[in-house]
């Protein structure tokens, strides 16, 4: 994100309250009417189909677009939760005042969209322990999902948070996906990966469904090929695992899976699986929903995030029942011994400079031997 989009983020929804306050002033008699509890239900259910239609369809929309539809979505919500507010109120002091009404649907805006904008500006470091017979010592290591640089994060928010992790000083580093999007440009793809790089830490990269800007087509530009991006994550000595794995240590094999949204490239898991039964396996998956492969595949320990923890309320649960993994840890099997799926909330959100699901998270996983 750049200071011209920020500005156009912060005027869409004063400009849509606007003309939310001059309908509410031509119209006042409704605060009084039963089209008050209609509305507000209307309401209720526009803020949620905007929010799964803006986060849930990918590649379909410019960023501007999406911005027009994060600002209604951030309107909407704060006049649902208005309309909540003035109807208690009403309750006990029978007030209709629309003056009152209009500066509170205002205020409640703004505090939504600070929120949601400083939040999603902000990384922060998520930590995480896991203990296992199978590790000979203790191992700390960063994982890493969703940066989408530079598309909905100031490149000095991210660069902050890489600095932040070179002072953890981690054992090595896993990138889960999408590290990029369809609207990175080549020179930010090599930015980003140049910055990794220069952390002098062993890293392990697995693609996610938009590294290779696969559905660029539909917002009309390619900015970069597949070889192009594997020569440059490849030159700041960054490791690619597409269904690979590698020892990271004597007792730790890292297993990296190809992205489902590659179904012709992504191989069985008993393709794969030929590791030594006594390491202690880390699977590295874009996607949390390859419950099958999950299950075959039998890490000690998953990691997973494309979901971006749903992102917009109430996405993260309204996800839950179709996908089952959107956000934090699951116990997946206790017998012999416990294997965990963590999904994390990812770097960054998807294209808005908003969220108000989770934090901007990357996870520091402390391995402990027990
Ligand atoms: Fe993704």
């Amino acid at each position: 994100m750049n200071k011209y989009n920020l500005a156009i983020w912060i005027l869409l929804p004063l400009i849509i309250e606007a003309i939310f306050i001059f309908v509410r002033i031509k119209y006042s008699d409704y605060l009084q009417s039963k089209m008050f509890f209609i509305l507000t239900l209307i309401k209720a259910i526009l803020f949620v189909v905007i929010a799964f239609v803006t986060i849930s369809i990918d590649n379909v929309f410019t960023v501007r677009t999406t911005y027009l539809f994060g600002a209604m979505y951030i309107v909407i919500l704060s006049n649902t939760i208005t309309n909540i507010i003035m109807r208690i109120v009403n309750i006990f002091y029978k007030n209709n005042n629309l003056v009152a009404y209009n500066i509170l649907a205002l205020v409640v805006m703004i505090i939504i969209f600070t929120y949601g904008t400083i939040n999603s500006q902000t990384i922060k470091p998520n930590y995480l322990t896991f203990d296992s017979h199978k590790v000979k010592k203790n191992h700390t290591f960063v994982f890493m999902s969703d940066i989408h640089y530079p598309t909905a994060q100031f490149k000095s928010s991210v660069k902050s948070a890489l600095d932040e992790i070179k002072k953890i000083n981690p054992e090595f580093i896993l990138l889960g996906g999408d590290i990029t999007d369809e609207f990175t440009t080549y020179e930010d793809m090599k930015e980003i990966y140049e910055s990794i790089g220069a952390l002098q830490i062993p890293t392990f990269y697995i693609y996610g469904n938009h590294d290779r800007q696969n559905k660029a087509y539909k917002i009309g530009r390619t900015e970069f090929d597949v070889n192009e991006l594997e020569k440059v994550i490849k030159d700041n000595g960054i490791t690619i695992l597409k269904d690979e794995w590698q020892y990271v240590s004597e007792d730790l094999i890292i297993v990296g899976r190809e992205d489902v949204s590659e179904k012709q490239n992504r191989k069985k898991v008993e393709d794969i699986k030929n590791w030594p039964e006594d390491a202690y396996i880390i699977c590295v998956d874009h996607s949390p929903y390859q419950r099958k492969d999950m299950m075959e595949l039998g890490a000690d320990l998953q990691l997973s995030g494309h979901t971006h923890a749903g992102q917009l309320f109430p996405l993260k649960t309204i996800y839950k029942p179709a996908v089952k993994y959107v956000y934090g840890k699951y116990l997946i099997n206790s017998s012999p011994y416990n294997k965990y799926l963590y999904v994390s909330s990812g770097f960054s959100g998807w294209v808005l400079p908003f969220r108000n699901e989770e934090h901007c998270n990357y996870e520091v996983i402390n391995l402990r031997n027990n």
